[in-house]
């Protein structure tokens, strides 16, 4: 089967390509190993559940309302949410079940939103998508279809999950990261590049990539952690940067932006910037391991553990020429 998405692409997407590397990465997602089964077996079981009512407008993303279970219904969906922990965004409402995930993500898509063209009727990319949070999100803004980039199993079923009880049939999502942009060229209206380019060992080349998928005149959103400084520079982590491992370069919101520009976007603008909180980022009974406060060093607040400047957020967006 090919990928429902696939009929959205440009013709100048490799086809070729996508449908061998999808169905690679699904016969790998398909393995009977404890690994892969301890999430398909609960995303299998959750997909029995279709919703009637689904509510993507507010911060909670409703996936049905508890009268349209039974009571041992209601705790066997909730018990199968439980296994997709640590639930890293949310909030959602499943079947009554509220999930309070370490990040408020509503407040992302606020700011986001903010800075947004018309979605409607658009074919859109979120990369690096998670479990789909704003992916429902947009589906207010009715685009004619998002596909998700995310190659990490477990938020793979924890998306198909919720879609399958949801069925936002504009939704998809595949097992592909962002460098496999190179093969959808000419493709989404805009590209949502949400908390990925600092994990990148070569930003401006991830973004040139961005900007080859884009169709002209198509939007890149771009969304990273950040030093403060209004000095157009990039902290390199001699190992972690607030804990996290895998962090490459942490721009200031300059930087950024002059990465957009030497990449080759026009109307570069850095429409938000802002620290971080752990009121946005913590600790819940849905995500029980470190959170925010415990990336900051013991005796100032202002820097991270390895004693690098604490993170800030800063958002960037930037048109391809028409
Ligand atoms: C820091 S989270 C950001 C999630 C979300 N975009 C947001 O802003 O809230 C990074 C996400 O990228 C995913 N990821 C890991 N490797 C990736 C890759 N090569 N390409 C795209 N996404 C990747 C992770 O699984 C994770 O869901």
């Amino acid at each position: 089967m090919i990928p429902g998405y696939l009929p959205f692409l440009a013709p100048q997407a490799d086809r070729d390509a996508i449908i061998a590397e999808h169905h690679r990465r699904r016969q790998w997602a398909e393995q009977d190993k404890k690994g892969f089964l301890r999430y398909r077996q609960p995303a299998a079981r959750l997909a029995r559940f279709p919703a009637r009512h689904v509510d993507c407008r507010g911060p909670e993303v409703v996936i049905g309302r508890a009268d349209e279970l039974d009571e041992q219904q209601r705790r066997q969906v909730e018990d199968d949410l439980r296994r997709f922990m640590p639930w890293r965004k949310g909030p959602f409402a499943v079947f009554g079940t509220a999930i309070d995930a370490e990040w408020q993500s509503d407040r992302k898509w606020q700011r986001l939103a903010a800075a947004l063209p018309d979605l409607e009727g658009k074919i859109i990319a979120d990369v690096g998508c998670n479990n789909g949070y704003y992916m429902f999100r947009m589906t207010a803004a009715k685009p004619r279809m998002v596909l998700g980039f995310e190659p990490t199993i477990q938020h793979f079923y924890c998306f198909s999950a919720l879609n399958a009880m949801a069925r936002r049939d504009e939704l998809h999502i595949d097992l592909l990261g962002v460098e496999h942009l190179p093969w959808f060229s000419l493709s989404f209206d805009v590209i949502f590049l949400l908390g990925i380019i600092y994990h990148r060992p070569s930003p401006v080349q991830t973004l040139r990539d961005i900007l080859g998928a884009l169709r002209p005149g198509g939007t890149a959103i771009v969304e990273s952690q950040a030093i403060p400084g209004d000095d157009p520079v990039a902290l390199f982590p001699a190992d972690t940067y607030a804990k996290v491992p895998g962090t490459w370069f942490v721009p200031t919101g300059p930087c950024l932006v002059n990465w957009m520009r030497k990449a080759g976007f026009a109307e570069v603008e850095l429409f938000c910037s802002h620290p971080m909180s752990d009121e946005e980022q913590r600790r819940t009974p849905w995500m029980t391991f470190e959170s925010y406060s415990d990336f900051l060093h013991p005796d100032d607040p202002g820097r991270t553990r390895e004693g690098y400047p604490a993170p800030w957020r800063v958002f960037v967006r930037g048109r391809k020429k028409g």
